[in-house]
């Protein structure tokens, strides 16, 4: 416990207390005494597989024992070909053309980037500017940061990058504890970006970039006609439209991409977490073939259009891992299973609505939140809440007061009541 300094955790308190998983299988981890764990997060929104998919192990060895890397830069390998054409077919039409990188962070600022090129090799290079929201997330990487909407991430970083301005959130009291999408504020909201534009000029603002449903913030999910008013704006505007799916994508919200389950289709995706089931790091960047086109071609012949990459993009484990798990997915018929379990886990999830610690349940797909009531002390009571769960034998993640529910699509009905049945004991025996 000497050497390691660990991410997004108090360090004293862990190493007091440590809470280590020694081992993982379908919807479940173990601890370092065997001690089952059901993991109800899917790992981290990276798992709706289940763990330890012998599939994707397997395509891993025999990559590393084939061809163990490849530079991706001026080289490349079939395989990352061949999972750019699956993504592709996953994805909106014309969303095709894939940029691989190795995390979600690291996919939003390829995303920034893109979209600041675009704009230069149409020759309206003043357009600079990005347009976020309060309680986004999109990693930790300093263009991310900037878009961030919570505070902490902001007040320790958010400044170092500016030129990122913010809408407001799309949690409204009118919506309390709907499931789905709330009825009300949707144009209202997102009017947010046609009131930026006309404090700052369209002239001066190079994209929208939004998680379809606000994942690490506690599941936000949009009011009805909130990302079909975006779009429109962002298209009267020429402002790019990007969606952070990094959370979203690979069935999370009931469709391939929750692009395609709010009918919305952006200029830009980014993808990470479950593209490779949680097994190996790989994230991707899906950008339009007009934005993609307007960038290659404005290049001189042989020039390099895009000045980026990274030592690990496309590395060839990853992708083998990646072309395992679409095989899974499409195999298993996984994103119908998901579609299936979640009006069971959403409806299990209401019945908590009557404890009185709390605040809403909401949700869509299989990707929920219980909030808890504030103890006065904003994120106290969950980070007790979080402890005690794994104590309890259940895994998720939990943001503040919020504990978000995202169980692999494979759970059954029987892991879901004992999911709920849970959080109700540890949520009563909570101090009130
Ligand atoms: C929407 C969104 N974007 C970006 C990220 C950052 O991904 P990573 O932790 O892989 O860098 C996350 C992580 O949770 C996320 O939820």
């Amino acid at each position: 416990m000497e050497h390691q300094w660990l991410p997004f955790t108090p360090n004293r308190e862990f190493i007091a207390d440590p809470k280590m998983f020694g081992s993982a299988k379908d919807a479940w981890f173990y601890d370092l005494d065997g001690r089952p764990i059901l993991d109800a997060g899917s790992g981290l929104f990276t798992t709706p597989a289940g763990h330890c998919r012998r599939e994707i192990a397997d395509a891993v060895y025999a990559q590393l024992q084939e061809l163990d890397f490849t530079p991706s830069f001026l080289r490349s390998h079939p395989k990352s070909f061949m999972l750019a054409n699956r993504l592709a077919e996953l994805l909106p039409a014309g969303l095709d053309k894939l940029f691989f990188v190795s995390s979600g962070s690291e996919a939003i600022d390829t995303a920034m980037k893109i979209c600041l090129t675009y704009h230069r090799a149409r020759k309206d290079a003043s357009r600079t500017m990005f347009v976020s929201r309060e309680r986004a997330y999109h990693g930790v990487n300093f263009g991310g940061v900037a878009l961030a909407g919570m505070i902490n991430n902001r007040r320790h970083f958010g400044g170092i990058v500016t030129g990122a301005v913010h809408m407001r959130h799309t949690w409204l009291p009118d919506n309390l504890n709907v499931t789905g999408q709330g009825l009300h504020g949707g144009r209202e909201l997102a009017d947010d970006l046609l009131r930026l534009i006309q404090l700052h000029g369209a002239e001066n603002i190079a994209a929208c970039v939004v998680e379809p449903v606000a994942g690490s913030t506690g599941v936000l999910v949009p009011p009805v006609g909130y990302l079909e008013r975006l779009r429109e704006l962002c298209t009267a505007h020429g402002i790019l439209l990007v969606f952070d799916e990094v959370i979203c994508g690979f069935g999370r919200t009931g469709e391939n991409f929750a692009s395609q389950t709010f009918g919305v289709t952006p200029d830009i995706i980014t993808m990470a977490k479950a593209i490779t089931n949680g097994a190996i790091p790989m994230a991707a960047v899906a950008v339009s073939r007009t934005v993609h086109d307007t960038i290659v071609n404005a290049a001189a012949d042989g020039a390099i259009e895009f000045f980026h990459g990274y030592t690990w993009s496309a590395h060839p484990a990853a992708c083998a891992a990646a072309l395992a798990t679409l095989d899974i997915y499409r195999d298993d018929d996984l994103f119908a299973r998901g579609r299936a379990m979640s009006p069971i886990l959403l409806d299990a999830l209401g019945s908590l609505r009557e404890l009185p610690l709390v605040a809403e349940v909401r949700g869509i797909g299989m990707l929920a939140c219980v909030e808890l009531k504030s103890d006065g002390a904003p994120g106290r009571r969950g980070h007790l809440f979080q402890k005690r769960l794994y104590d309890a034998g259940l895994h998720l993640k939990t943001t503040g007061d919020n504990a978000i529910v995202s169980p692999p699509f494979i759970f059954t009905a029987e892991q879901v009541a004992q999911t709920v049945q849970i959080l109700k004991q540890t949520i009563l025996e909570l101090p009130q």
